[in-house]
C-alpha cells in the first residue's frame, strides 16, 4: 500500500510490512529479446528461491527467443507487437489486459526495450521491477556497458529498481558491483554483468514479494521486524 509522507525528513512513499499478495505470487515477465533473465527467474521460481510462479510472458517482438524459452517451460507466452495497435495507449492497454487476465501480481521487465508510459506505470505503483546492467544512476538508457567503457570506470554492475515514470531512475531495490577488466569490450563486460544479473534479479524479486521494507524518499530499506 502506498502512503503519504511521514514525520521524518524523507517522505514515506510506500510501506510493505508484509507480503501484499498471497504467496506464491504470480509474476508477469515483459521481454524483447533472448530472455536469459526470464530463465533465471523461472529457475528460481522452480527451486523455491522466489515464492512465485511465472503466469505469463509477453513480448513486443514476435520472434523474441525469450518467448520460445517460456513455451518450452510450458509458460503462456504471447507476442503483442506495437505495430498491431493503433496507438501506444492501445498497445499498453493490451499488455495490461493480458497481465490482468493472467492474474499477475508483480511485473518483471527483463530486457523489455520499450519505454512504458506514465499512465501504464501508474496502474501498478511499486508493482513493476526492472533490471539494468549498470550501477544506476550511472549510465541509464541504451548500451550502458559501452557507456561505462567510454567513461573509463573501473567498476560497473547491475541494478534492480522499481519502475517509475523516468528512465531507469526508480528506487533501487538491489545492486551489485562488477569489475571492469583491462581489455574489456562491451560484450565481455556485458557477459560478466549478466552472470550477476541472473543471481541478483531473483533475490530482488523475492525481497519485494516477501515485504518487510519501506521506500522512504528514494531509499528502499528493510523494516526492523524486531
Ligand atoms: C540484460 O542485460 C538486462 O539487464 C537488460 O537487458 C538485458 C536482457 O538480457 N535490461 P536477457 O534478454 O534477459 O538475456
Amino acid at each position: 500500500m502506498s502512503q503519504g509522507g511521514g514525520g521524518s525528513k524523507a517522505p514515506l512513499v510506500h510501506r510493505a510490512a508484509s507480503p501484499r499478495v498471497p504467496l506464491p505470487a504470480r509474476l508477469g515477465v515483459l521481454l524483447s529479446g533472448r530472455g536469459s533473465n526470464f530463465e533465471a527467474l523461472a529457475a528460481a521460481c522452480d527451486d523455491g528461491r522466489v515464492p512465485a510462479t511465472i503466469a505469463i510472458v509477453l513480448s513486443d517482438v514476435s520472434g523474441a527467443p525469450g518467448l520460445d524459452r517460456a513455451r518450452e517451460r510450458g509458460i503462456p507466452a504471447v507476442a503483442l507487437p506495437r505495430k498491431d495497435f493503433s496507438s501506444r495507449e492501445a498497445h499498453e492497454m493490451a499488455i495490461d489486459g493480458a497481465l490482468r487476465g493472467a492474474g499477475v501480481d508483480l511485473v518483471c521487465l527483463a530486457g523489455y526495450m520499450r519505454l512504458l508510459s506514465p499512465s501504464f506505470v501508474a496502474l501498478r505503483p511499486f508493482g513493476i521491477l526492472n533490471i539494468h546492467p549498470s550501477l544506476l544512476p550511472a549510465f541509464p538508457g541504451l548500451e550502458p556497458q559501452a557507456q561505462a567503457l567510454r567513461h573509463g570506470v573501473k567498476l560497473s554492475g547491475a541494478t534492480v529498481h522499481f519502475v517509475t515514470e523516468g528512465v531507469d531512475e526508480g528506487p533501487i531495490v538491489a545492486q551489485e558491483a562488477v569489475p571492469v577488466e583491462p581489455g574489456d569490450d562491451a560484450g565481455a563486460l556485458a557477459a560478466r554483468i549478466l552472470a550477476v544479473e541472473h543471481r541478483l534479479y531473483p533475490q530482488a524479486v523475492a525481497f519485494v514479494l516477501r515485504g518487510g521494507f519501506e521506500v522512504r524518499g528514494r531509499a528502499v530499506r528493510p523494516l526492523n521486524r524486531g
